[in-house]
């Protein structure tokens, strides 16, 4: 298990990228938490570990809280009725595909044991002809219709054929509890994510960004903006934009990086 500490927080409560240490990296004993120096972190401490088959129910239920309302695309279509026990289950079996017990996914833990943040990632299959199965026999149509724009969005990214014959690791799902926001816990996940492509020798990091907020945390990191898609021009066929997500998610915009 690898531990990302409160000493990479500054006085203002945010984790320095530049000082993200895993638990490899030092003393197990240097565990302490900032409470002296910085009140509004007291108890804020996390570690990342990789996601085990055993997680995946505590990760669908973090998932069924935040990401399922409130990720951008899924908050504007409204993708899962409000009442608290309600899911959406094509979204669940799109988050347990291939990630869930591949070594490639995270989650960030509290020193309480909650899950604070999770991050599926998954090897990005090939590029193929007509839509996949999973698109095609998907019965929920508001599901349905984030598969296609995603889809969308991966056909004009392979148009050039420029990514043939990669091994892309796609982070898929990325999510933070919202009362552990601005605190650079994605950040975290996806700079060990970075780590762990590397590690198992894929030659790409792939992120289609819904979301104004991941996209930036993808520029920040590094990643090169390959395409962008405005909400405003994904019409149907009368017109209408598909997705009106809120301000400031005007865009969803394809990041990669090379490992
Ligand atoms: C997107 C999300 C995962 C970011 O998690 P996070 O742990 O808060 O992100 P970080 O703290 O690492 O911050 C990433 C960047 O976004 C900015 N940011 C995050 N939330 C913000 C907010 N509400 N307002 C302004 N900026 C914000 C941070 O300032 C940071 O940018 P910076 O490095 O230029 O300062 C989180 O907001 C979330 O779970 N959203 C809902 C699900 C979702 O949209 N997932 C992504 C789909 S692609």
């Amino acid at each position: 298990m690898e531990t990302v500490l409160s000493t990479n927080l500054d006085n203002s409560g945010r984790i320095d990228a530049n000082k993200t240490n895993f638990a490899k990296d030092v003393p197990k004993i240097a565990r302490y938490t900032l409470a002296d120096s910085a009140d509004n972190n007291i108890g804020m401490d996390y570690h990342v570990q990789i996601v085990t088959k055993d997680d995946k129910l505590r990760i669908l239920k973090f998932l069924r809280r935040f990401f399922f309302r409130d990720e951008p695309l899924n908050h504007c279509i409204q993708l899962i009725p409000e009442s608290e026990d309600s899911t959406c289950l094509e979204l669940e079996e799109y988050c347990s595909m291939s990630t869930l017990e591949n070594n490639l996914s995270l989650m960030a833990v509290s020193t309480s044991g909650a899950i604070v943040g999770v991050l599926l990632n998954g090897k990005m299959d090939p590029p193929c002809e007509g839509d996949p199965e999973y698109i095609t026999s998907c019965e929920n149509p508001k599901f349905k219709k984030i598969l296609r724009l995603l889809r969308y969005v991966d056909q004009n990214v392979n148009r050039s054929g420029q990514y043939e014959g990669l091994n892309i690791l796609e982070i898929r799902i990325l999510s933070v509890d919202s009362s552990w926001r601005g605190k650079g816990i994605a950040k975290t996940l996806v700079e060990k994510t970075i780590e762990i492509g590397k590690e198992k020798g894929f030659h790409m990091v792939r992120a289609d960004c819904s979301s104004f907020f991941s996209g930036k945390l993808c520029a920040r990191l590094g990643f090169e903006r390959i395409y962008e898609l405005k909400y405003a021009d994904y019409v149907d066929e009368d017109g209408n934009p598909v997705f009106n997500p809120a301000f400031p998610h005007t865009s969803i915009i394809s990041y990669i990086k090379k490992l």
